[in-house]
């Protein structure tokens, strides 16, 4: 019977576990048997894992987060230890004698697959995760729609106390160098700014819209902000010390935001920080069927020995895109949809 294995990596989200049961019931069928990898790569590096079955992934569909666990475990962090951890991942596969291995992560997870397959690891798949939705070459990660409805629906409720109380509004929402999340939340729940990190705006340009609006009457305002803007030009963190991918902790900017606006324009302002609500619980509709048909798809490619590739999505077709280009660079929120949803500030 032939083995694969698949493992979860970085910040978990909404749709995980309908990869993971997807990948086994198309697995299933073919006759192989799945190993689940505990804790992203760290289950690799310590060769911990579980033997999935179809009654094993039975009933995680609906379930958000991950059952195989996830860490942001980097083998490539420490240079001197790099050449060590390469022959434990290499033990790793042949003990088990893996056909192959499904990764499925964000930037960080797939960029150390990525380079594994240019290492000699010749039977990688890669599977686009992330609520950020910021990776390259594929229209849409699976969690992004979960966390995008999550955050539209705090708005629409911002939005009845900030008009009961003539107060602005400040909600803090995910998005550490894109700001997709904050941008179409922003679009679908009508928020008077947006802010991104990939776009700097002036306190002052703020103050004014918000001011603007109440010489029309509109005596209150929501802000939604993603949590990689840049207040003055500078990222607010929560601690300067970097993960193992070399990130810092974001977060705060809501509140600096909140208290600068509060002086500067009179208004009372309230700061609310979505956080990790954003990325927990059942994933949407929209999710599960994309987690599932990437996951289905995922085994396809390890079927035609199509390796070194990433799962995407491309309007409404699977395709293959090369791991190496996936994380080439992240995908930004582009101007002309930034400019378009300047229309509706204010
Ligand atoms: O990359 C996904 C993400 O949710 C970012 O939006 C956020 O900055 C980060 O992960 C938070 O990570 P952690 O769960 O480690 O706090």
């Amino acid at each position: 019977m032939e083995t694969i294995g698949i493992l979860t990596g970085g910040g978990d989200c909404p749709g995980l576990n309908s990869v993971i049961r997807a990948v086994v019931r198309r697995a299933e069928k073919e006759g192989w048997r799945t190993l689940g990898f505990r804790y992203g790569w760290k289950g690799i590096l310590e060769n911990d894992f579980r033997a999935l079955d179809r009654n094993s992934v039975s009933g995680i569909l609906p379930k958000g987060g991950t059952i195989l666990g996830t860490s942001r475990t980097n083998p490539y962090k420490d240079a001197s230890k790099i050449r060590q951890d390469l022959e434990k991942i290499r033990s790793v596969f042949d003990e088990n004698k893996l056909k192959a291995l499904i990764v499925v992560g964000g930037e960080d997870t797939l960029g150390v697959a990525s380079k594994l397959y240019r290492d000699g690891f010749k039977n990688i798949v890669g599977v686009p995760k992330t609520i950020d939705n910021d990776l390259s070459c594929t229209d849409y990660t699976f969690g992004f729609d979960t966390a995008l409805n999550i955050a539209t629906e705090a708005i629409d409720r911002l939005h009845t106390t900030a008009e009961s109380h003539d107060r602005i509004m400040v909600v803090e929402i995910m998005g550490r160098h894109a700001g997709w999340i904050a941008l179409e939340a922003g679009l679908a729940g009508g928020a008077d700014v947006i802010l991104i990190p990939e776009k700097p705006m002036d306190v002052d340009e703020i103050c004014s819209i918000v001011k603007r609006r109440a010489s029309r009457g509109r005596t209150f305002s929501i802000i939604a902000v993603a949590e990689g803007f840049k207040l003055l030009g500078e990222d607010v963190t929560q601690t300067k010390e970097p993960d193992a991918f070399g990130h810092v902790r974001l977060g705060g900017v809501g509140e600096r935001l909140a208290s600068v606006l509060e002086k500067k324009t009179g208004f009372e302002t309230r700061c609310t920080v979505l956080g990790h609500l954003q990325r927990g619980g059942s994933p949407t509709a929209f999710d599960r069927v994309l987690g599932t048909r990437f996951g289905v798809n995922a085994v396809e490619y390890v079927k035609e020995n199509k390796f070194g590739y990433m799962v995407s999505l491309r309007g409404n077709d699977i395709v293959p895109v090369k791991l190496e280009d996936a994380v080439k660079e992240l995908k930004k929120v582009p101007d002309w949809y930034y400019e378009m949803a300047k229309l509706f500030f204010g």
